[in-house]
């Protein structure tokens, strides 16, 4: 008789509404893996800098004087004020507490009567530092010194997005939106990473540019990559120009585990998907527009509204009704449909995230 194999279930509750289970999240999953930090389009001079946050430590990102970009903790090494806020220009980094100046390499280079101390070796000084990657244009940090690079967490990821948006390196954003959702961030990527839903919920998704039975999404490393046919490439929103590039035609996204994706309409439209996470309950999605040399685009600006208006509207409904069911008595976690052929009605890419969101957690 053959062996009847168990189904795998979804995550237990737990894991998306106790406030342990996100310290341990935050404590090691978001310090450990890459996060969206900028884009290289602030810090185009030397000198630029911006500020940025990720697993509850404040950072910034700065061009030195061999136009190397550099991230460091947000905090001057002498009695912890900040140094920097917002973002700026600047010659040198000079604290506000006690005017203690850093050269734009981190190290410290002057400070109010430091020559008095006996023993004070300001060569010894420095800012720290924290991992900074670019990626097709895109700046990352991540806390780990000795994480891997993103290629190896990412195979192949920057070659076929540049296939996909040729021109990545004169793209600025022209378009931010910000969309809490009440929800934990593993619901919103969840629900972002698999199409099972999109027939009875995304109406302008399923009924328009993509071929829904072409749909499917796998893994590449800790990517989830997510190709599609298109159709009705003549009924978009906006003109396209089939021969300007071979992917012109086409749809793609890639997540970039944990809270980051790429996303390309055809016409090679690119825009992200910037998840922050804000405590067990609530992330905040930040979508992203982009544009070359940032014009302004009445076509991008409308897609942005389009997309909020729909497909994002949609999604919220959903992924605040989960988190109300999570904390529901009555919800014991169901089997996954994990159709072993894949496709836009399988759910083996959620079966894949659950598997790294476990490992997080438990170890
Ligand atoms: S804390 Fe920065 S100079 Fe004193
Ligand atoms: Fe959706």
């Amino acid at each position: 008789m053959p062996l009847k194999s168990n189904p795998t279930r979804s995550l237990d509750a737990r894991y998306y509404t106790d406030p342990a289970v996100f310290r341990i999240e935050s404590d090691g999953l978001f310090k450990r893996t890459w996060q969206f930090a900028g884009h290289i389009s602030q810090v185009e001079n030397t000198g630029d800098y911006f500020t940025f946050s990720m697993a509850g430590e404040n950072l910034f990102c700065i061009r030195d004087r061999d136009g190397a970009i550099n991230a460091y903790y947000n905090v001057c090494q002498h009695r912890a004020h900040e140094l920097v806020h917002g973002e700026g220009h600047t010659r040198l980094l000079v604290c506000p507490y006690h005017a203690w100046t850093y050269e734009l390499s981190g190290q410290l280079r002057s400070g109010p009567n430091i020559q008095s101390v006996p023993g004070f070796d300001k060569s010894d000084i420095c800012l720290t530092p924290v991992r900074i990657e670019e990626f097709c244009g895109f700046l990352f940090a991540n806390l780990d010194p000795d994480a891997e690079p993103m290629d190896v967490w990412f195979p192949d990821v920057r070659k076929q997005l540049s296939s996909f948006v040729p021109h990545h390196g004169r793209l600025k954003h022209v378009e931010w939106v910000e969309i809490p959702e009440n929800c934990n961030w593993k619901v919103s990527i969840e629900n972002y990473s698999e199409c099972y839903h999109c027939k009875l919920n995304h109406q302008t998704f399923s009924t328009g540019v993509v071929k829904p039975e072409s749909y499917d999404i796998q893994p590449q490393g800790f990517c989830l990559r997510h190709t599609t046919e298109c159709q009705n490439l003549d009924r978009m929103s906006y003109a396209i120009d089939l021969n300007s590039n071979e992917h012109a035609g086409e749809y793609s996204s890639w997540f970039l585990w944990p809270m980051f994706s790429f996303q390309v309409y055809p016409g090679n439209v690119l825009n992200t998907y910037h998840w922050r996470a804000v405590d067990a309950d609530h992330v905040v999605v930040w979508r992203g527009w982009y544009t070359i040399d940032g014009a302004k685009s009445d076509v991008i600006s409308k897609l942005a509204v389009q997309d909020r208006e729909t497909t994002v509207e949609e999604d919220i409904h959903l992924v605040e009704s989960v988190q109300r069911g999570l904390r529901s008595s009555g919800y014991r976690p169901g089997p996954l449909v994990v159709d072993p052929k894949c496709g836009v009605n399988s759910e083996h890419s959620v079966e894949k995230l659950q598997q790294w969101m476990r490992e997080a957690v438990d170890g």
